[in-house]
């Protein structure tokens, strides 16, 4: 069968992460890759735990580029995966689109809601295939509750509580990379970094909300201009309320997602899938039970999951299918605007202080970003990253 040709934009951590499993695709090889840096592409920094023999065969065979565009005009590669920080993403993206070459994405697809509708726009008379790299999609938990939301056994969603704060981060991180923690590099905290993921799920789990009303912290437990602290009250489509809490401040951290629902209570809570079903609709118990303090029995049942972690690998050879045409992607790259819509209408909320529906208008949210990022130039000019003198700097 013919071998889908892949060039990977960006050797940071994660696009050394993506070539490390290369060799054990099916259908897919390896022929290019890219980083503005040209250090990066000297001396890959190959992870321990990877075959280093099968890399140096690898790396001897893949041509390598500093200009991502030149990469895309080699004729050497049918895909890529974008794995720049999320500035260059919608601009990469569309530039593949417009020569057929089919996208993976790195999470979050665009900082903006209109950066990401644009990307969908620019996809949608390609014909090639787009996908998003939420990898947590193929986690098995979280396939398994989206199938007990699917299949009729929750009923209808009463009421969810996410609580998803183990994403500590120290002062050392966010000092690492000139571009992470601020609005000029990174466009946003913990909801742009570390929660798309989260935010990806929750919309894939229970769709978007109609509207919601947020607490925004900016630089609360670190020494940095974006937010780092974020809780979410949330009014979804069919009238159940929701909650989101996240930060990067707490450790221990918790993920605990709690699912109220029709048929009785589904929790997960480290890494232990719990459904405490009720014997009756819930509705129909408080409308039709003769005794007014009615006490619900339900049957604890622990839910199998498989706890392997396939993750990025799985969604490359998911997308490696999608191209030959052997199966519907898991996670298509225009189901990425979702969560940047959700992030958007959090930090919109947060600030400006105000309920806000959801998607928020693209205007007010691209001025609060651009205000946002007025005020680090002013009051934080330490904290600025300069994207454009940051690409002068590898010119010679
Ligand atoms: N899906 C996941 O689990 C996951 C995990 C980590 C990071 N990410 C995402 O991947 C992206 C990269 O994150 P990272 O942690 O690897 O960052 P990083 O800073 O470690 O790596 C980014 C790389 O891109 C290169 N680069 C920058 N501008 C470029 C350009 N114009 N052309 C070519 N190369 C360029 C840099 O030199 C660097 O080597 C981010 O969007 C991040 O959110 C996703």
């Amino acid at each position: 069968m013919k071998k889908v040709r892949f060039g990977i934009i960006g050797m940071g951590n994660i696009g050394i992460h993506h070539f490390s499993y290369f060799p054990e695709l099916e259908n897919a090889e390896l022929t290019a890759i890219c980083d503005i840096d040209p250090a990066k592409l000297k001396e890959l920094k190959i992870p321990s735990d990877f075959d280093h023999a099968a890399a140096a065969v690898l790396d001897d065979k893949i041509a390598k580029y500093t200009d991502y565009r030149a990469m895309l005009d080699s004729g050497k590669v049918d895909a890529v995966i974008i794995a720049a920080p999320h500035y260059f993403h919608p601009e990469m993206a569309v530039e593949a689109f417009r020569r057929g070459i089919h996208v993976i994405c790195e999470k979050p697809v665009a900082i903006t809601g209109r950066l990401a509708r644009e990307m969908n726009a620019a996809h949608a008379d390609s014909g090639v295939v787009y996908a998003a790299m939420f990898q947590m999609r193929t986690n098995s938990t979280y396939r398994k509750i989206k199938e007990m939301l699917e299949d009729g056994t929750l009923g209808q969603v009463r009421r969810v509580s996410w609580i998803i704060t183990d994403w500590f981060r120290t002062q050392t991180y966010y000092d690492s990379g000139g571009w992470r923690g601020n609005w000029t590099g990174e466009g946003g905290g913990v909801l742009m970094n570390q929660c798309p993921h989260n935010l990806d799920l929750f919309q894939w789990f229970f769709g978007l909300p109609k509207r919601l009303c947020a607490v925004v912290h900016l630089g609360k437990w670190h020494d940095i201009t974006v937010e780092d602290d974020v809780s979410v009250l949330m009014e979804l489509a069919n009238g159940a309320t929701a909650s989101f809490i996240t930060s990067t401040g707490d450790t221990p951290g918790t993920n605990r997602l709690e699912i109220t629902a029709e048929h009785g209570k589904l929790v997960l809570e480290e890494g232990r899938l719990t459904f405490f079903k009720t014997e009756d609709s819930v509705q129909r118990i408080i409308e039709q039970s003769e005794v007014g303090f009615y006490s619900v029995s339900p049957e604890v049942m622990e839910i199998p999951v498989e706890t392997k972690a396939h993750g990025h690998k799985w969604i490359t050879q998911n997308t490696v299918n999608a191209i030959l045409g052997n199966e519907p992607l898991i996670a298509p790259g225009t189901e990425g605007l979702n969560s940047v819509q959700l992030a958007n209408a959090v930090l919109l909320s947060g600030i400006r202080g105000r309920t806000v529906e959801v998607p928020v208008c693209e205007d007010e949210f691209d001025e609060l970003l651009e205000e946002l990022r007025a005020d680090e130039r002013r009051h934080a000019p330490d904290k600025v990253f300069d994207w454009e003198a940051y690409i002068k700097s590898f010119e010679s």
